[in-house]
Order: C-alpha cells, then sequence, then structure tokens
C-alpha cells in the first residue's frame, strides 16, 4: 500500500469518528452483548438463529452483532444511520415514543426503537405464518435486530438533540481527545479491557457474566419481562437510557473537560450492567420469538 492510500484511509477513519450515530457501542460492546445473549437462547431459539446466520458468521451470532454499522458505509444502506438512536428533548431527560421517534428529515419510526419493532415484526409475521411469501430478508432482520437492542442500551444514543447525542461535546479522555459519545462507544470499554481485564474482552465478558448468576440472579426476571406480554419493549429501554445519559454521562462532562479516573471508575459500572441489560433482553426477545413458532408447528 502507497502513502497515498494510507492517507485515504487515514482521512476515512478520521471522517468515520465524525458523523453522527456512526458507531454503537463499538465493536467490543456489541460482541459482548450478543456474546451474553448467545448463553441465554433457549434450544428452540439457538437452532433458528443458527439456521439465519450467514455462513461467514460460523455459528456464531456475537460475529455478526456489529454488521449493521459495517454496512452503513454502502449507499445502499445509507437509509439504515438514522436507526441507530433516537435523539430525544435537550435537558428534558425523558423520552416518548411519538415526539422522539423520527429521523432528521421527520420520517415516523425511523429511530432505534422503531427499528427493533420492525425487526421483531418482521420475525413474528415470519414464524407465525402471515407472511408466507418472506417478504423480508430474516437474516438481515436478526443482524439488524441483535444490533439495535445493543445500541438502544448505550444511554447516548438516547441522548440530547442539540449536541447529536454527546457527538458534538468534544472532551479529553485522559490525554486523547474524543467526543463524549464515542467515550461511552468505545473509550470506557477499551481503558475497562485494558486496565482490569489484561487486555482480553473475553474476561470482561465472563466478569460480567459471573455477575448475572450472581450479584444479579435476583433482577433477571425484571430485566426481561415486558409490559402487556409484549415480544419486546424498546420503549422501556429507551427511557432508562436517556435517565441514564442525564444521570452519568452528561454529568461533569461539559465541552473541554479531561475526564480521568473519577469518571471513567464511576461510569465503568454502568456501562457493563447496559451491556448484561442489553444482553439478557435480547435472549429473551429471541426466545420469544422463536418459541412462537414451534407453537405454531405444533399445533
Ligand atoms: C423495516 O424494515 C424494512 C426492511 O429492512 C425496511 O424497508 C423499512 O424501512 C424498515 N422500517 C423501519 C421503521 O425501520
Ligand atoms: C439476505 O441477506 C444477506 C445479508 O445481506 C445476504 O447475504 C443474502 O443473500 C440475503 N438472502 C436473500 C435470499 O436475498
Ligand atoms: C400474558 O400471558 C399469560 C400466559 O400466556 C396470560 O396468562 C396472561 O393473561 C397474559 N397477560 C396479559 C396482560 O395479556
Ligand atoms: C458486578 O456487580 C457489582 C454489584 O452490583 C458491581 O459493583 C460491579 O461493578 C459488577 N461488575 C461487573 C463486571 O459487572
Ligand atoms: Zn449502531
Amino acid at each position: 500500500m502507497g502513502w497515498h492510500e494510507v492517507l485515504w484511509i487515514g482521512r476515512i477513519l478520521v471522517l468515520m469518528q465524525l458523523v453522527h450515530g456512526v458507531v454503537g457501542w463499538g465493536k467490543d460492546g456489541h460482541y459482548a452483548v450478543c456474546k451474553i445473549a448467545e448463553a441465554y437462547l433457549t434450544e428452540d431459539a439457538l437452532v433458528t438463529v443458527k439456521e439465519l446466520l450467514p455462513d461467514s458468521a460460523g455459528g456464531e451470532l456475537a460475529s455478526v452483532c456489529s454488521w449493521a454499522d459495517d454496512i452503513k458505509w454502502y449507499y445502499k444502506w445509507h437509509w439504515t444511520s438514522p436507526l441507530h438512536y433516537v435523539d430525544t428533548p435537550d435537558f428534558k431527560c425523558n423520552y416518548q415514543y411519538c415526539r422522539d421517534c423520527h429521523d432528521s428529515a421527520g420520517h415516523k419510526d425511523s429511530c432505534v426503537t422503531g427499528a427493533i419493532f420492525n425487526y421483531t415484526k418482521q420475525h413474528f409475521s415470519a414464524y407465525q405464518g402471515y407472511d408466507p411469501q418472506l417478504k423480508y430478508n430474516l437474516t438481515e432482520a436478526l443482524m439488524f435486530l441483535a444490533h439495535f437492542v445493543g445500541d438502544v442500551h448505550q444511554p447516548l444514543h438516547v441522548g440530547f438533540t442539540g449536541d447529536l447525542g454527546g457527538n458534538t461535546i468534544t472532551v479529553r479522555w485522559y490525554h486523547r481527545k474524543t467526543n463524549l459519545h464515542h467515550v461511552w462507544d468505545t473509550m470506557i470499554i477499551d481503558s475497562a479491557v485494558k486496565t482490569f481485564y489484561g487486555s482480553d474482552l473475553a474476561i470482561m465478558i465472563q466478569t460480567i457474566q459471573r455477575n448475572i448468576t450472581d450479584a444479579w440472579s435476583n433482577d433477571i426476571s425484571s430485566w426481561e419481562y415486558c409490559e402487556y406480554n409484549q415480544t419486546v419493549c424498546p420503549n422501556l429501554y429507551a427511557s432508562e437510557s436517556v435517565r441514564l445519559a442525564c444521570t452519568f454521562a452528561y454529568r461533569n462532562a461539559t465541552p473541554g473537560s479531561t475526564l480521568e479516573d473519577d469518571y471513567f471508575l464511576s461510569r465503568l459500572p454502568i456501562v457493563e450492567k447496559r451491556l448484561a441489560q442489553g444482553g439478557i433482553r435480547l435472549a429473551a426477545v429471541l426466545n420469544r420469538i422463536f418459541a412462537s413458532e414451534v407453537k405454531i408447528a405444533r399445533a
């Protein structure tokens, strides 16, 4: 590769960091959410998930959980960019589907919670036999759903409109200049992996999993629960996220501030719990979707 190409790749990488909503959780965050989910899938769900996964996944859901971020760069998929987040009114610290779920051009349902409803419904109608022609590509629907359930648990994916979910808040993460959104997508997880988990993401995931079976074991059923027997309840996840954004992400992270140990150590537990909740809920949704298939088949 010549210098010319290296320069170009460098520019593209910088550009990617500047564009709003580019990432979700970073690759590691999405991998963690899906890895945690895999361990909680029922036998039925696991079989169907494996059938739907592309060959490139090697039978592992976690390996395709960043697919939705990777494809955004292709023209064909530009329309999916607003599906990774939902912006809420500045300083309100609350979220309402009707008020907030639209893209910047005002198209309704074009936001992360709308997308989670959409891709859940596509699976449901397919497996309940409402949609025999299989209008939708269910492999894509699965990869989108797994990704967006992760995104909606990242507090700043339900941040304020005025700062694009923290993207325009320039801060320093220790010595590095970055923005607040990126700190929550990637930096907190990166620093934790390096500082506490011997640079091994798998060890971080195992430590979170140990909490799920131990310290948090009594909370799991409330995390899985959706009112009115809904299959999925992204409005609840988004409301939790914006509250955490106000209480933890935006607090003491004004433009130009330097975020160091105090911020890192107090926010890391929030990040780890959101990764756990994202994983548990993704598994719960997939278990509900793919359990209905079995009922129909046996009926
Ligand atoms: C729902 O999914 C289909 C297929 O990917 C897509 O064409 C449509 O725009 C999606 N709608 C929303 C609100 O995500
Ligand atoms: C479904 O989507 C995947 C991923 O985009 C693609 O590789 C596959 O060819 C699609 N399948 C059909 C039947 O279009
Ligand atoms: C939820 O589902 C359970 C079991 O299928 C049923 O007994 C209960 O009445 C349902 N509740 C609501 C609010 O629909
Ligand atoms: C495990 O749970 C404890 C108690 O809630 C919490 O303080 C700690 O940060 C958690 N650790 C991880 C890795 O999730
Ligand atoms: Zn995303």
